[in-house]
């Protein structure tokens, strides 16, 4: 019998490029298409995709991911991360295939004190927060066989995160001789692209469909989680800690945004490890990826 077949969609992204390779790894059969190849937002072409590679699962990683730019590209915004994702799960519905999904923490407002549950009021604040809470509505409105997961605080080794964007403002400031301030009143997981992959990899084959939470456990500061950065780093800057109102963005961020993994944790799923340690786990991987790059 040949392995289960898995096609990713947003190959190319943070997520999508780590997805691939464990997918891979991990025995699957694998197919990988991003943008121009496909486009989400045109639905036969999203399903003539699908149907090409009649995979066993699709998993989704592709999204208009700049929060800040869908305050200005609402269209955009809703064209890829609500449309897109109802075109995917309409044609992985007619290709028999289960759809995986991911969503985000920004389809709540923050305002709690507690961590998350997946059945909590949602009430994004964003209109990126509003076009993936409207993916996630469209996509159960389509299909019946789907799992989405809401992630938070992404880094990884490929594209653009907070971990890249704090060593290269922290060389500079170093050089500079000037501090880093950075953001202390907002609370949530950073959580590892490697981390999400094993977790979706482990749910994928099994027959629970839904919503779940899958971050990294535990929670910090934006500033917390940039201390480790730069110790690990050895960069010998000064970290100081603000207020959100000291950099105020097109698109507020929620002040508290801590998902709990419950739904994972009911059925005894849940492989997501504490943030400090899946942030060492980065740091190792990081360098055997630069070191295998330099050869
Ligand atoms: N990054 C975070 O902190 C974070 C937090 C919570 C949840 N998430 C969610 O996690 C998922 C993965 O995020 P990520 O950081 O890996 O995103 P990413 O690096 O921005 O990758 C997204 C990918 O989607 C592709 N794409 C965009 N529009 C498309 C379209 N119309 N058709 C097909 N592909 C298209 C992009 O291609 P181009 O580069 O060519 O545009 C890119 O390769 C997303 O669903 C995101 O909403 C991310």
């Amino acid at each position: 019998m040949n392995n289960p077949s898995i096609l990713i969609i947003g190959s190319n992204g943070q997520l999508g490029s780590d997805m691939v390779m464990l997918s891979k790894q991990a025995g699957f059969n694998v197919s990988e298409i991003d943008f121009p190849q496909i486009d989400i937002t045109d639905p036969s072409m999203t399903e003539r995709c699908i149907i090409d590679f009649k995979p066993d699962y699709i998993i989704n990683c592709a999204a208009y991911t700049a929060v800040d730019d869908c305050e200005t590209h609402q269209k955009t915004a809703f064209a890829v991360n609500a449309q897109g994702a109802q075109n995917i799960a309409i044609s992985a519905k007619k290709a028999g295939a289960v759809m995986v999904h991911i969503s985000t923490d920004y389809v709540f407002d923050g305002k709690k004190d507690s961590p998350y549950l997946e059945q909590d009021q949602t009430a994004p604040l964003t209109v990126y927060g509003k076009s993936k809470l409207e993916g996630e509505r469209l996509i159960a409105a389509h299909c019946e066989k789907y799992q989405i997961f809401r992630i938070a605080w992404l880094y990884g080794i490929y594209g653009n995160n907070f971990v890249k964007t704090i060593r290269n403002v922290a060389q500079k400031k170093m050089q500079q001789k000037q501090p880093l301030k950075v953001v202390n009143d907002q609370f949530g997981t950073p959580t590892y692209t490697r981390e999400v992959c094993a977790q979706v990899l482990k749910m994928i084959t099994q027959p629970y469909y839904g919503i779940f939470h899958c971050t990294n456990e535990g929670y910090c500061s934006w500033y917390d989680f940039a201390l480790e950065i730069i110790k690990a780093a050895g960069i010998d800057v000064e970290l100081v800690p603000c207020t959100t109102d000291e950099f105020p963005r097109p698109a507020p961020r929620p002040h508290y945004s801590v998902l709990e993994n419950a739904n994972l944790k009911k059925l005894n799923m849940n492989v997501m490890k504490d943030w400090k340690t899946a942030f060492k786990n980065f740091l190792i991987d990081e360098s055997k990826h630069i070191s295998i790059e330099h050869q």
